[in-house]
């Protein structure tokens, strides 16, 4: 019975994976499928949480060495979109200083995605919200 649900869940879940192929960009179905910087980061420099009006929430995590992002990496329980946003705002701060963490906004997330639906253009939103609420706590600090 359990090999029999395995299967019927593999199968449920690759037909969500080629709908997505189908309905997103290339670069959102990569990081949908394979997020690149997902999970939590143990002793991180900042942590930004955010909840979208969605329900979803987004975390960014940053490991900061002399003002410069060394690491980062994030953590939503939201959407697919939810994810590849995630993961490529946590790709785009790499390597910037955190003043520069300003200029990662959703539109800028939404770009190097090469863009989502309508309906899903709030999930880069979110991601650009934890990231700047991840720059306000290493600030506040
Ligand atoms: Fe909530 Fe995408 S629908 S983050």
């Amino acid at each position: 019975m359990k090999d029999e649900l395995d299967a019927w869940a593999d199968e449920l879940q690759e037909t969500i994976y080629k709908e997505a192929e189908a309905d997103y960009s290339r670069e959102v179905y990569q990081r949908w499928r394979d997020p690149k910087r997902f999970g939590p980061m143990e002793n991180a420099s900042a942590t930004g949480k955010v909840r979208g009006s969605c329900g979803d929430s987004m975390e960014i995590y940053l490991k900061v060495e002399k003002g410069r992002v060394v690491d980062s990496s994030f953590f939503t329980d939201g959407c697919g979109p939810s994810v590849s946003a995630g993961s490529m705002a946590a790709d785009l701060a790499m390597d910037k200083d955190m003043e520069a963490l300003a200029d990662i906004t959703g539109e800028v997330i939404l770009q190097a995605l090469g863009g989502l639906p309508e309906d899903s253009i709030h999930c880069a939103g979110l991601a650009a919200s934890a990231l700047s609420a991840a720059v306000d706590a290493y600030f506040r600090a």
